[in-house]
This record gives structure tokens, C-alpha cells and sequence, in this order.
């Protein structure tokens, strides 16, 4: 049996459900696995918290972690990017293998977080990383090896996915809907990363490394949030047959990779369409396989726990076990706005002709309106929402529209565009 001591850097959400998986499991695991894993500490801010293990197995030391003698393996999930960065390169040069859930640290520092873990020839397992719970990673880097993977639609946001379908199914408000998924151990430790796309963009870094062999910084991920969408929209959205949801796309065009993350109207009909709650959906588009859709709990304490024990137990059978990851071979990131069928909201004030000039200065931009629907009696006194579903449009048509509509004076509020997938 292979004895593996465990010293963990954090024991909030992730690090308390990864004690409960070994307490529980135990030795059905052993058997399962050859290998005993044994929980020796934990690194934290404040050991006078309750928690789930004896104060004598806290620690406020970092090298108590990452230096001792008697941790064999170091698991990261205390999120952030400092110290979790300096914690997790002084782990590798110390001879440690390492298991990370934190994705803001590997899209950061990446490829210097696997350039050390080459030099000092000890792995880091990073499933829990992308998509919680569901092996991911590991399936894209070698169930679909034989793969060229062209295009990457999904959900990797499950807060913001457990938002906006609370907001859908209970009608509650943006900010009530974000309180149960803290209360829910989903968000992020600052749930700004999770509304304003910046969580899913670090996942989509990792996976335009692991599946299309691309380097993309984070800085070069179009990303729109979800701040701006009301409890109207999701409901005006199922009336023309869509849900809304917090969508990632990576396309591989002939000039680079394209990277986005922006809420879009999903059709009933799609596969993302039933997606709800905290589950993330992943569908890869492949020149083999053709299309392949992974699901399950992209969050949470367990299912995030899940995805580091098996990183444990793989690192433990399989030392040498590794995803690739080598920004050598890269492809460009590129911008390619494209054109999309838009949802448009346009809070308009209530006086005559105004309704009519907001769809003159559409056309004259050459966006062609499908569907309209006017809902001057539910805003404020004298102001309203006019809600409009395009044809395929230029994104910059879209985007001058706009411009040229807040210019006009017709407004008594910010619009909101959401793109239509198909
Ligand atoms: P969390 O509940 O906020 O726990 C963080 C833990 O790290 C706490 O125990 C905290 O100590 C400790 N910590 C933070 N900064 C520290 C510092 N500077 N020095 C010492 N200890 C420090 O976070 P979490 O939800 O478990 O997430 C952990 C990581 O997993 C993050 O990278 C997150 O992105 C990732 N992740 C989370 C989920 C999820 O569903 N929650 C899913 C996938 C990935 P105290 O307890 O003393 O405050
Ligand atoms: N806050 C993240 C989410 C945790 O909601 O998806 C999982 O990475």
C-alpha cells in the first residue's frame, strides 16, 4: 500500500469537503486505490475558527506545509494568487508533488507554475480547477487525445449559472440569488469574479492550454458579466422560447483562437438549455468524435473535493502522471467579432415616437428586428423597456446602434445587448 501524507494550504469550502471524501471513504478508497491518504495539516489565517479538525492540526506557518517532513503531498485550496503562487513553487522545489483547485492562480501563472514543476520533476494535478466536479480535463487531454478539438461552447461558471436560474425559476433578485450561492459554498471568496466573467475566463485559459495547446493570457478573454440582466430579461427571454445563461466559447478560426465569455439567450433546445443550478455543461466540437457534452456540478464542496481527491490518488499510483501543458505550441488569440442574432433591452421614456426612433436608428445600422415586445407600464413613471430580438448582426453594427441610441436622449437607462446562440 503507498502511503501518501497530505498537507493542505487552505480548509475552508473545498479543503473541509476533501476531509469529509477521506473520512468517509477511507478505506474502501485504500482499496480501490493501493494507496493510503492521510491528512497530517492544515495552513490558515485563523485557527480560533470552528472547524471540522482539532486546532492542533492548524497551522499559520507556511513551511509547516510546504517545507515539513512529514507532508508528502501538497494540496492548494486557498485560492488567490499570492502566496498561493510562492506557496505552491516552494512545495515543488522542495520535492512535493502538488494538487491545485485554484484557476485565478494557474491562468496567471501557468506556464511558471508547470515550468517549475518540469524542473523540479514533481507533477501538479490541477482537475478541480475546471468545472468542479467533472473530470474534464483529464477527458479532454486523453479520452479526445486523438482529437483536434475546433470549438468549446459551455457553462464553467456555476455561481453565476445558480444565479441567473434562481432569478428564472423564484424570480428573486440578482443580489438575493448571489447570498444562497455564497451561503452554498459556490462563490468565489470575492463573488465579483464570478458575475463579472473573470472566474470563467480563468478556467477558459486553462482550457484553450489543455485542448487547443494555446497560451492565452487572461487579459486577452472578451468578457461580459451578468450584473446587467434583470429578473424582465430572463422572463421576457422564456417567453421568445430562450433561457439565459453564463456561456464561454473557444473557436479555432485560421487566423488564432477566439475566446469569449458573455451571458447569451440559449434555446430551449440546446444542450446547454437545461443546464441549471450550479451544474457546468461543456460541448467539444472535434474533427473526429464530432460533438461530446460533459455535465455535472461545476461547484461546491464536495464535488470540487471529488475532483482533488482523484488528482491525489492519480499523482500517488501514477507519479510521473501529467496534463501537458507547454505554451510552445501556441497559436495566437485573436479578436473576431463575427456576427450573432442579439437580444436587445432598451429602457426607453414613455413619450410619443420614441419607440419608433430606437427602430429607425436599428435599421439605418442595418439590424433587422424579428421579434418586439414594448413594456412601458411596468418601469418607473413615464419610462419603460422596449425588448427586441435581431437577425444576425455585425457586432460593431450593434454596438455603434447603441452608442447612437444613449446619444439620442430616448433612454432613461443603460441598454443591455445579449447575444442569441444558435
Ligand atoms: P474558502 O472557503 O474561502 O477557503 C479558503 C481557505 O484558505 C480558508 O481556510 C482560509 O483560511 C485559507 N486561506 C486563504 N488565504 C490564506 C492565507 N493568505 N494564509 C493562510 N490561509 C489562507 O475557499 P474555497 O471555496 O474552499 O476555494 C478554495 C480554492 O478552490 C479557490 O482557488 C477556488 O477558486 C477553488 N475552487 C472552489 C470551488 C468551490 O465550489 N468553492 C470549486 C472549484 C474550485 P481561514 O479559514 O482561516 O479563513
Ligand atoms: N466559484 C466557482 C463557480 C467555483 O461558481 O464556478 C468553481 O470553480
Amino acid at each position: 500500500l503507498k502511503r501518501c501524507r497530505l498537507g493542505l494550504l487552505g480548509l475552508g469550502t473545498v479543503g473541509t469537503g476533501l476531509l469529509r471524501l477521506l473520512d468517509r471513504g477511507g478505506e474502501g478508497l485504500c482499496e480501490r486505490t493501493g494507496a493510503r491518504i492521510e491528512f497530517v495539516r492544515a495552513l490558515v489565517r485563523d485557527t480560533g475558527k470552528p472547524r471540522a479538525v482539532e486546532a492542533s492540526k492548524l497551522t499559520l506557518e507556511p513551511a509547516d506545509i510546504v517545507e515539513s517532513s512529514d507532508v508528502d503531498m501538497v494540496v492548494e485550496v486557498m485560492g488567490g494568487i499570492e502566496p498561493a503562487r510562492s506557496l505552491i513553487l516552494r512545495a515543488l522545489a522542495a520535492g512535493k508533488p502538488v494538487v491545485t483547485a485554484n484557476k485565478a492562480v494557474l491562468a496567471a501563472h501557468g506556464a511558471e507554475i508547470l515550468a517549475a514543476s518540469q524542473a523540479a520533476g514533481k507533477p501538479v494535478g490541477f482537475e478541480a480547477s475546471v468545472c468542479g466536479g467533472i473530470p474534464l480535463l483529464r477527458a479532454i487531454a486523453t479520452g479526445l487525445v486523438a482529437e483536434e478539438v475546433e470549438e468549446l461552447v459551455g457553462i464553467l461558471n456555476g455561481t453565476s449559472n445558480f444565479v441567473l436560474t434562481r432569478m428564472y425559476q423564484d424570480g428573486l433578485d440578482l443580489g438575493a440569488a448571489v447570498g444562497m450561492a455564497q451561503e452554498r459554498g459556490l462563490a468565489e471568496a470575492d463573488p465579483t469574479l464570478d458575475l463579472d466573467g473573470s472566474d470563467a475566463a480563468h478556467k477558459l485559459v486553462i482550457l484553450a492550454e489543455v485542448a487547443f495547446h494555446t497560451a492565452a493570457r487572461f487579459d486577452q478573454i472578451e468578457r461580459e458579466g451578468i450584473a446587467g440582466i434583470t429578473p424582465t430579461d430572463v422572463k421576457v427571454a422564456d417567453e421568445f422560447g430562450y433561457v439565459i445563461k453564463p456561456v464561454a466559447v473557444a473557436r479555432k478560426l485560421p487566423e488564432g483562437l477566439d475566446l469569449r465569455v458573455h451571458p447569451a439567450l440559449v434555446p430551449f433546445t440546446h444542450a446547454l438549455g437545461p443546464v441549471s443550478d450550479e451544474y457546468n455543461a461543456v460541448l467539444v466540437r472535434g474533427h473526429a468524435t464530432g460533438e461530446t457534452l460533459f455535465y455535472g456540478r461545476g461547484a461546491g464542496s464536495l464535488p470540487t473535493a471529488a475532483a482533488v481527491l482523484s488528482d491525489i490518488v492519480e499523482l500517488v499510483r501514477h507519479p510521473d502522471w501529467r496534463i501537458p501543458w507547454d505554451p510552445a505550441k501556441s497559436r495566437p488569440v485573436v479578436r473576431a467579432p463575427g456576427k450573432s442574432r442579439y437580444y436587445l433591452r432598451l429602457p426607453v421614456l414613455d413619450r410619443p415616437g420614441l419607440i419608433g426612433k430606437a427602430g429607425t436608428i436599428l435599421g439605418e445600422h442595418d439590424i433587422s428586428i424579428t421579434h418586439a415586445e414594448a413594456r412601458l407600464a411596468e418601469g418607473g413613471e413615464g419610462t419603460g423597456n422596449l425588448m427586441v430580438l435581431t437577425h444576425a448582426a455585425e457586432e460593431e453594427a450593434v454596438e455603434r446602434a447603441l452608442g447612437e441610441i444613449v446619444g439620442s436622449a430616448i433612454l432613461a437607462g443603460d441598454p443591455l445587448s445579449l447575444r442569441i446562440l444558435e
